[in-house]
């Protein structure tokens, strides 16, 4: 494993999670501009059975899939019926095994060992946004919805580079939505006041170009 790579403390379970209003949020604008979809994966995946119950709930789903570098996560999820791949985010046989998906979710770590505390800028991400477009559109061509999870710090220099990259890749990838998602949980479900948690950066070949920005708060 590259010594780069930050993987959460197993004994600190909730910082591999997504908190449960984030999901929510995601579940909707999901619902909202692609309400027909059947298949979604989450690149850096974590603890992701909120996810799935979620998705399995409220969209049409049939397929969910996984992919994290770290053993013990790979063996929670499927211990939990989660389909889930243990291999790296840049190995591009390992990503080809994704490519039939019509949505990729991409949440890499972004605070140091996943502790939620140390967090990271936009470009000290790893693996890095640029490095994953270069391996899933420049190298494997993918068609669909590629949804970037950001630091929170994300700024729009750093929104358009990427934007610029993609292009470089595929012409037909566009910004459909920049949405900053908002918290009153954690990822173990502890009270805090309302907080911006990331920065979602939606691309897309099949919905068209907006760069809208939207906030989703706790209802
Ligand atoms: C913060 S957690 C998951 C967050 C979740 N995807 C979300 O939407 O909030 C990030 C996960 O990335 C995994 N990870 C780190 N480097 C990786 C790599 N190169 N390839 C695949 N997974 C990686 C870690 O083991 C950790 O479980």
């Amino acid at each position: 494993m590259s010594q780069d790579y930050q993987v959460p403390d197993l004994s600190k379970w909730s910082f591999a999670r997504t908190n449960p209003q984030t999901v929510d949020q995601r579940v909707r604008l999901l619902e909202e501009l692609l309400p027909k979809i059947e298949s979604i994966a989450e690149i850096c995946c974590g603890d992701c059975t909120q996810q799935w119950q979620a998705y399995r709930q409220r969209l049409p789903i049939r397929a969910f899939q996984g992919l994290d570098i770290e053993p013990g996560i790979v063996d929670f999820n499927r211990r939990h019926g989660i389909r889930c791949i243990c291999g790296d985010a840049l190995d591009k046989e390992v990503l080809r095994q994704f490519l039939a998906f019509e949505v990729i979710f991409f949440g890499p770590p972004l605070s140091v060992g996943c502790d939620g505390y140390q967090l990271l800028a936009f470009r000290e991400v790893v693996p890095s946004c640029g490095d994953f477009v270069r391996v899933l559109l420049g190298d494997l061509g993918y068609v669909g919805t590629l949804v970037c999870i950001c630091p929170k710090t994300t700024t729009i220099g750093d929104i358009t580079w990427l934007h610029h990259q993609i292009q470089s890749h595929c012409q037909d990838f566009g910004l459909r939505l920049i949405h900053y998602t908002y918290s009153t949980l954690t990822g173990s479900g502890e009270e805090t006041e309302v907080r911006l948690k990331y920065t979602e950066l939606w691309f897309s070949s099949v919905l068209a170009e907006q760069w809208e920005v939207r906030e989703s708060k706790p209802i």
